[in-house]
């Protein structure tokens, strides 16, 4: 060990585990591209006021989370805690918007930093794959959105999964909505911070897992009774939609999740294997986000998928993922001659598109049997200066024990066949 350690609240993803996060983001990725999302990529730092205008100053994440930094210019920059503020402001930024074609759809897959007491589940440095799609009001872009979700966690093989929707209104139904909670708040017996909580972002109150909250709670005003007309149809539809395309959801009307730019449709994905770090995605619309930035009206919706949860989703329900063996041939060069040829062959065998591993540094042919069968490889393949002589190599298949010699010209095409 290293007189160092991965700091506080962070992991390191290392070999075998680290090809399960790969073949998870894949699999989040994969439904995206078929449906039209192009990838985006934006920096790992933004000006700290995207964030704070555009996720919320009240929020958790904003006002207690950042990793913020002063650079030797005197920029304010934060390590961005999400990804969709930094999506919109790169699509306005490129103009992608205004290349007249609408929505703008786009998908993306890195890591976050958030300054969060560290907990199984919760990281200070995680990652996420997610999707936005940009410019368009359309109750089916949110049924999108949220199928497409579905199906990269089914694809994945996840069943104990539930999807918990809401509508938080609009800017014509929401502020009436507001005062009516602060009112029925204000009357309760409640902390200093959560008092302070009514008068900032009272949705975020009954959001409060506290029992001694939550108590209270019974009888407040709820949103759904304050929907307008729009915003009751808007989100009538999404909820049609997702029934016809077979996606069973839990209307959950005390959804109201950590970031301060939502409007109408709301949604989370939960896991029943999780504890209380149960949220393995979540997204909505945000309609105003654009504005909020200094952009054009842009009424978009997106999500992010959280991979560090999905890969312990995984775990919970005791799902081995399908993946490919690293290495199906593991190459054992006896002797200083045939170590010229097998690495040779080794070369064309990977060109060739068959996965090969070398015996490296010399080892003796007990040692490279070991490595051989450590490494997982199928087949190894084993020369010395005899069987070069011949014109052969010996192929041995790991796991029936069965050797066969194989003419050298012949290596390639054979363990290409055996690869079907
Ligand atoms: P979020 O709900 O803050 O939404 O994060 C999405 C997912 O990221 C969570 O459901 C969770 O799986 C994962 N996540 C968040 N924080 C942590 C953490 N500290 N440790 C491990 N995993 C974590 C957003 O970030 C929005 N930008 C989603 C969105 C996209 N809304 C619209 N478009």
């Amino acid at each position: 060990m290293s007189t160092f350690k991965a700091p506080k609240g962070t992991y390191d993803l290392t070999p075998p585990d680290s090809a399960i996060y790969l073949a998870v983001r894949e699999a989040i990725a994969a439904p995206l591209k078929r449906s039209g999302y192009g990838y985006i990529e934006t920096p790992g730092f933004e000006q700290v006021e995207l964030f704070s205008r555009g996720v919320g100053e009240s929020t958790d994440i904003v006002s207690k989370e950042m990793y913020t930094l002063t650079t030797r210019g005197g920029d304010e920059l934060a390590l961005r805690p999400e990804g969709t503020a930094s999506v919109l402001r790169a699509a306005l930024e490129a103009n992608l918007h205004k290349a007249g074609n609408l929505p703008v759809k786009l998908w993306y897959s890195g890591s976050y930093y958030r300054y969060e007491r560290p907990q199984a589940g919760r990281y200070r440095h995680f990652s996420q794959v997610g999707a936005e799609a940009i410019g368009t009001e359309d109750p089916a872009l949110d049924a999108e959105l949220i199928i497409l979700a579905v199906d990269a966690y089914r694809s994945l093989g996840l069943k104990d999964f539930r999807l918990l929707l809401n509508s938080l209104g609009d800017k014509e139904c929401r502020p009436a909505y507001r005062e009516a909670l602060q009112g029925f708040l204000r009357g309760l017996d409640l902390d200093e911070d959560t008092r302070r909580r009514i008068e900032i972002n009272p949705l975020r109150v009954l959001d409060d897992k506290r029992e001694a909250v939550q108590k209270q709670l019974v009888g407040a005003p709820m949103l759904r009774d304050h929907l307008c007309e729009a915003c009751k149809a808007y989100h009538e539809e999404v909820r049609a939609l997702l029934t016809a395309a077979g996606v069973a959801f839990v209307d959950d009307e005390k959804l109201v999740r950590g970031l301060d730019y939502y409007t109408r449709t709301t949604f989370e994905f939960v896991h029943g294997g999780l504890g209380s770090q149960s949220a393995v995605g979540g997204g909505g619309r945000y309609d105003g986000l654009s504005e909020m930035i200094g952009g054009p009206a842009l009424p978009s919706v997106g999500w992010a998928l959280g991979v560090d949860r999905t890969v312990l989703a995984l775990k919970a329900e005791g799902i081995e993922l399908d993946l490919p063996a690293a290495t199906r041939v593991y190459a054992v060069p006896l002797g200083e001659e045939a170590r010229k040829v097998v690495f040779g062959l080794v070369t064309e065998l990977r060109r060739a598109g068959v996965a090969t591993d070398f015996a490296f540094g010399g080892k003796g042919l007990k040692n490279a049997m070991k490595s051989a069968n450590r490494s997982g490889a199928r087949f190894a393949l084993v020369a010395g200066e005899r069987d070069l002589a011949e014109g052969v190599v010996q192929l041995k298949d790991l796991e029936s024990g069965e050797q066969t010699g194989v003419a050298l010209d012949a290596v390639v095409r054979e363990l290409l066949a055996k690869q079907g």
